[in-house]
């Protein structure tokens, strides 16, 4: 058996035909693919709008500028996400206050953000500020708490959705709460890179239920330019720009591919489901249980990552060089931002329960729908010797 990816794209036959097309098209770049990537994303999401950009990185940037969040902005981000969702903010000057997050989920923790809010300096609200829950591995972030805290601090929520396409979250009093919806958020962001539920190879979107954020996102998607006048003025070609942008446009090929894999998301994320419980099951039992906890059960679970959580300090790093000799691969999602050079030179030193509780332990191991069951197998068994072998 060759190596075991923690993460891989399924590209299939229609994937490649789409491409093939598109390459014979006359447009490879702001021709009609974009836009109706656009609509399919919006019809799969429910949502009223989609911005398709060049990365979720980008995406997050746009969300954020398209939302007035400026150089007098705060941005409360999670300790524990991926770099982009605090450094999309430091491209707009603003600033990132990072919160604390749950120990076993890695979400983020609502008294954390509660008590940032409750400790502003009262000027801070002439600002735009943000929240900015990430539901971490397809595990849907409490999205209605932050909405609610948000609006008791007159701040926007954008949701950083990039592990979580299709991720639902059955709340106490029965109501589902859905990632990417726009009903809780301004807006939510997904990513496409390959290691995503959808790849374009690089991509994003913006997803929300505002025209105005739509048209602001898609003004700056394309350096801040935008065509004033329509096809019967006498100088139709005018375009002007107000603003300063960038070029985040998506191309026609990657919309292609994406309108390609969107097709399948069903599917994969049954099949991502179905993986999630099978690990479940196998690595549910003793001896397990007594190393490593497992992620909750979740029905709405999107699986973008199966983290396990060793509980003694030390054991993560001895596994993931025992399981990466046997061909096995698995990282670490995420340390928490706090802790790189970069952060700590302008925050200082911080360290958060939450966040490091999490980060001591998290092991994410191979995860993607065309893992087969011998995969799955393998990686349990080899779990297991490394347990045994103490
Ligand atoms: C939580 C999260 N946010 C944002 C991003 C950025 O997405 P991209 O790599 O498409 O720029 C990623 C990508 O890994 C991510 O995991």
């Amino acid at each position: 058996m060759g190596l075991i990816p923690y993460s891989k794209q399924s590209i299939g036959e229609e994937d490649l035909l789409a491409v093939e097309r598109m390459m014979k098209d006359d447009f490879l770049t702001q021709g009609p693919q974009v836009s109706e990537f656009e609509k399919d994303l919006a019809g799969w999401f429910g949502v009223k709008q989609a911005v398709a950009c060049s990365s979720g990185t980008a995406a997050l940037h746009l969300a954020y500028s398209s939302l007035g969040i400026d150089e007098n902005s705060i941005g409360i981000v999670p300790a524990v996400t991926f770099s982009a969702t605090a450094n999309a903010l430091k491209y707009q000057g603003a600033k990132p206050i990072f919160c604390d997050v749950d120990p076993e989920s890695g979400l983020i923790d609502l008294e954390s953000v509660e008590e940032i809010l409750n400790n502003l300096n009262p000027n801070q609200k002439r600002s735009k500020n943000l929240i900015v829950p990430v539901s971490l591995t397809g595990s849907v972030a409490p999205l209605k708490g932050c909405r609610i805290l948000a609006d008791k601090h007159e701040f926007c929520v954008v949701e950083d959705a990039s592990h979580s396409p299709g991720a639902w979250r059955e709340e106490s009093d029965g109501n589902k709460i859905k990632s990417a919806s726009g009903e809780w958020s301004d807006a939510s962001t997904l990513s496409f890179h390959p290691v995503k539920h959808v790849c374009c190879g690089e991509g994003g979107a913006i997803l929300t239920n505002s025209a105005e954020i739509r048209k602001h996102a898609v003004k700056l998607r394309s350096h801040g330019i935008q065509r004033p006048f329509g096809p019967e003025h006498e100088t139709p070609w005018a375009y002007e720009q107000d603003e300063l942008g960038w070029n985040y446009r998506l191309s026609d090929i990657h919309a292609a591919l994406g309108r390609s894999q969107l097709k399948c998301l069903k599917n994969s994320l049954l099949k991502r489901r179905e993986i999630a419980a099978r690990y479940r099951e196998l690595l549910g039992k003793k001896p397990f249980s007594s190393h490593f906890g497992l992620p909750n059960e979740e029905k709405g679970h999107a699986w973008h990552l199966f983290v396990l959580r060793f509980r003694k300090p030390g054991r993560r790093d001895q596994a993931h060089k025992f399981l990466k000799e046997r061909g096995i691969m698995t990282q670490v999602h995420y340390v928490p931002l706090y802790r790189h050079p970069y952060f700590e030179r302008e925050m200082g030193k911080i360290r958060l329960p939450g966040a490091e509780k999490f980060f001591e332990g998290c092991l994410s191991i191979p995860l993607f729908p065309n893992l087969t069951k011998g995969e799955q197998d393998a990686v349990v068994n080899e779990i297991a010797r490394f347990i045994e072998k103490g």
